[in-house]
């Protein structure tokens, strides 16, 4: 899976079915964890995988009693053993880096769960003393998260976020831009994302709004995607010639005027 089609299909799951889950794949995911940035690489981390189904039973409990947790063929634990970062980075280390850096790794975890066609969800709603109660673990370390992992047949749920021009800003703070998707325009992502939400819109009120001024929709989304593609071409050449301007004011108009066959000698 490509990177990015990972990150946009990642979903938290809360309903398993009973296929079990390949140990390949966990360790996959437990690798995924392992290569997480951390300060100073200090690699703050533990992880538990939990497959023994009364101790999965028993960190659903702890989570607050989400039962739907202990359905999870494996839920992986993952601990943050924080004396090294206090030791290097203070107070900083203790009470940010190394929450930091177990969730850059849990992050890790949950793309890779996805890439593998696996289900997951983030939990850090449980009573830490119960959960190390379950796993024996000392009290110097701290569980950050639980990840139940496995297969599903449920849908994935609605990808619901702010939208990006209400959450970022330029430059400075509050510095908005009065049209962002102009201003991404060179992120080809975005526009065929946009394009494809349009066509899925159209096709999917096809029924309700008559298959005439569907067609017509479709059309008309067509033209608009022809219009930013000139846009964007325009764009592309224009900066090309800028880049050409450059580089031959650098080398010299004769310089820079070598032929091909030149270039091959
Ligand atoms: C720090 C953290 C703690 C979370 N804890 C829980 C949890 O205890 N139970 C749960 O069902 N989901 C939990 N979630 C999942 C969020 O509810 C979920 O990520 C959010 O609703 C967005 O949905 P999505 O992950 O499908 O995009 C947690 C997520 C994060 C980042």
């Amino acid at each position: 899976m490509e990177t990015f089609e990972c990150i946009e299909n990642r979903r938290s799951v809360r309903d398993f079915n009973d296929t079990p889950v390949e140990w390949e794949k966990v360790g996959n995911i437990l690798r995924a964890g392992q290569l997480a940035p951390s300060t100073g690489n200090v690699q703050d981390w533990r992880f538990i995988a939990v497959t023994d189904k009364t101790k999965r039973a028993a960190l659903a409990n702890a989570s607050l009693k989400q039962h739907w947790m202990a359905k999870a063929p494996v839920i992986i634990v993952v601990y943050s053993d924080p004396k090294s970062t206090q030791r290097f980075y203070g107070l900083r280390g203790e009470k940010l880096y190394t929450i930091q850096n177990c969730a850059a790794a849990i992050e890790n975890m949950l793309l890779a769960a996805t890439d593998q066609g696996l289900a997951s969800c983030w939990v850090g709603a449980f009573d830490e003393e119960m959960v190390s109660k379950v796993l024996g673990a000392p009290t110097d370390v701290r569980p950050q998260a639980l990840i139940p992992i496995g297969y599903t047949d449920a849908k994935p749920g609605e990808l619901k976020r702010n939208r990006l021009v209400d959450i970022v800003y330029i430059n400075s703070w509050n510095g908005k831009v009065v049209n962002f998707d102009l201003l991404m325009d060179d992120f080809s992502e975005v526009m065929r994302n946009k394009i494809n939400e349009a066509v899925d819109t159209v096709t999917e009120k096809a029924p309700s709004v008559g298959e005439s001024i569907a067609v017509k929709g479709k059309e008309k989304i067509k033209a608009i995607h022809a219009k930013i593609k000139g846009h964007i071409e325009k764009r592309r050449k224009k900066k090309e010639e800028q880049f050409e301007a450059e580089f031959k004011e650098e080398l010299g108009d004769e310089d820079a005027d070598i032929s091909d066959e030149e270039d091959l000698e």
